[in-house]
């Protein structure tokens, strides 16, 4: 995903800041660029000012200080023509139960009036794209999580906008409603070229899905990056020994092994930290077995985004219940409206 190449900058914010009445700082001066073609993810905790980023980058709210730009166009300054531009999805669903999947989508494609000439095979498409043209004509109150939510996906593109926003567009799913999600946001920007401005709090989602993802703690970037980038940065993988004979210690003689950065004794043996897991595997087998404590097992961990999480921000990462969903069907209607 990292080696494909993207255009020009299409969202940019320099030193963004919000704060609301009360002095609660949401976000704290984020200057970020996602270019063209990208997938690119907001990943942080529960009130880390993922969502505030997003409604200042959507033209919902009033940036407190700094700027940013989508598609070239200040977000306060030019607020009409961004929203013309953009695409957004909450979590919740702003589909019509009573209606059939493809009469949510004719009736979206009036409200953003396209044309209705382009809208059939427009709507035609989309449902192929989010694996709905077999239930479009069935009622949306029969769907699952994960088709209505790609019914909201499907929506949010269907007039053509140059970027999507996505703010935790799998919470509340099921994992495989996850999983699709994921699969059909690819398919989103590979098939119909549009830029993904993702927020999630699924450390895992976020390392499979974007090609680039910024953290977000307390409203400040903490680390921004590739996923396998923020990965090197933590350094390493782990390898975890467990040893059958638990009395002999083997901290000095891994310790002493070309290519370690750390030995710790663990609970059940020790865990061993390099840069090059699969090259030192046989030698600590090898070492342990010349010293009289054959190893029982050795499992080799690549550096996840929880190592990352907790290397950038101090803390463990809590994947929490998520953002309050009353607030978000307010934030939705108010964009629905305003484009009328
Ligand atoms: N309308 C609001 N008024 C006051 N504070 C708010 C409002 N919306 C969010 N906040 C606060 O701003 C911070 C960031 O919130 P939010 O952007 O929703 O975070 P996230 O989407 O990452 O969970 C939190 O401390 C939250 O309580
Ligand atoms: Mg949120």
């Amino acid at each position: 995903m990292s080696s494909r190449s993207f255009g020009p900058p299409i969202i940019v914010t320099d030193r963004l800041e919000k704060v609301y009445p009360g002095g609660t700082k949401a976000v704290a001066g984020v200057s970020v660029e996602v270019r063209a073609g990208e997938i690119f993810g907001f990943l942080g905790p529960n009130g880390a000012g993922k969502s505030t980023t997003v409604g200042i980058l959507t033209t919902l709210l009033r940036p407190s200080g700094g700027r940013a730009t989508v598609d070239g166009l200040d977000v306060v300054d030019h607020a009409a023509e961004v929203r013309r531009r953009i695409g957004l999805v909450f979590q919740e669903s702003t589909s019509d139960d009573q209606l059939t999947g493809r009469e949510n989508l004719e009736l979206t494609a009036a409200l953003y009036d396209v044309p209705p000439a382009d809208a059939g095979p427009r709507i035609d498409r989309l449902l192929e794209a989010m694996s709905l043209s077999a239930v479009q004509h069935r009622l949306v109150k029969t769907y699952s999580g994960g088709m209505r939510r790609r019914l909201e996906l499907a929506a949010g593109v269907l007039h053509t906008p140059k970027v999507l926003f996505l703010d935790e567009p799998t919470l509340g799913l099921d994992p495989q409603g996850r999983a699709g999600i994921g699969e059909v946001v690819r398919r989103m920007r590979d098939e119909f070229g549009v830029t993904v401005f993702l927020t999630t709090h699924y450390l895992d989602e976020a390392d499979q899905l974007c090609d680039r993802i910024a953290i977000i703690d307390h409203g400040e970037i903490k680390a921004l990056g590739t996923p396998s980038e923020l990965k090197e940065k933590v350094g390493g993988d782990v390898l975890t020994i467990v040893p059958q004979r638990p009395d002999v210690d083997l901290v000095p003689i891994v310790s002493a092994l070309p290519g370690v950065v750390g030995v710790q004794r663990v609970e059940s043996g020790y865990r061993v930290k390099t840069l090059r897991g699969e090259a030192l595997t046989p030698r600590v087998v090898q070492a342990c077995h010349d010293a009289g404590a054959p190893v029982a097992s050795v499992a080799l961990k690549r550096p996840s985004l929880d190592e990352v999480f907790l290397e950038f921000t101090g803390r463990a990462y809590r994947e929490d219940e998520g953002p309050g969903a009353t607030e978000m069907a307010l934030r939705m209607n108010q964009f629905r409206g305003r484009r009328r």
